[in-house]
């Protein structure tokens, strides 16, 4: 049984006010050191295993032709997280998310019922172009959460997320272990830069459920 060291940080209400002041204001947020290295390790380590185990596939591919034009999009490597994990560093950050969730329930009146998450790796020479995550208009997802897991990113290791702004430059956000970064699915468009190293993250999204079957 590995040692499990429990996530410290409580996310009292003055945060989550202030998160969802950010995101009703500007859209997106981001916080660096939102888990400490012990936590973001113990991810990485579960992220590691799950590679060793080959559970990771490519995103979001296609066969052929599709495969090339997908590897223009985007060119990580994902796993589906279980909702009920047995590594209990995973079933603690589904817990963070779920106190995240709620409290911008309580804040903006969001209806988020759900969350769904991924592991990603993106093998060095990899990016994501500049896209949004609420794909088409049937997509449920409200907000993107990231956090990453490099425990030794440096300026020129590349990677960053760039965080497009209507009115004002880019954000530039670098994916060290412990930043946490969250935006609005479908207003947010972002890229992931080229990355020179390994890059590892946590990918999730807290959803609406859609009403009825989509006729409306
Ligand atoms: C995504 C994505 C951003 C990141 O998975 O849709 O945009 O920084 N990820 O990993
Ligand atoms: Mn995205």
């Amino acid at each position: 049984m590995r040692n499990f060291v429990y996530f410290m940080h409580k996310i009292n209400q003055a945060e989550i006010q202030q998160y969802a002041d950010a995101l009703a204001d500007e859209g997106w947020f981001v916080i660096q050191d939102f888990v400490d290295e012990q936590f973001s390790k113990q991810l990485l380590e579960i992220v590691s295993e799950t590679r060793f185990n080959q559970n990771f596939r490519r995103a979001g591919i296609g066969a052929g032709a599709d495969y090339q034009l997908n590897n223009k999009v985007r060119g990580d490597f994902i796993h589906w997280i279980s909702p009920h994990p047995s590594e209990p560093v995973l079933q603690e950050w589904i817990n963070v998310m779920t106190i995240l969730r709620s409290g911008l329930n309580r804040e903006l009146f969001l209806g988020l019922q759900d969350i769904e998450m991924h592991m990603a790796i993106y093998p060095s020479g990899t990016f994501y172009q500049r896209h949004l995550d609420q794909f088409n208009e049937r997509s449920n997802r409200i907000i993107s959460v990231v956090l990453y897991l490099n425990q030794h990113w440096e300026p020129g290791m590349g990677g960053e997320l760039v965080i497009y702004r209507d009115a004002a430059e880019p954000v530039t956000v670098d994916p060290h272990a412990g930043t946490l970064v969250c935006f609005l699915s479908d207003k947010i468009e972002h890229e992931v830069m080229q990355t020179h190293v390994e890059r590892f993250s946590i990918t999730g999204w807290m959803l609406r459920k859609p009403v009825g079957l989509g006729f409306l």
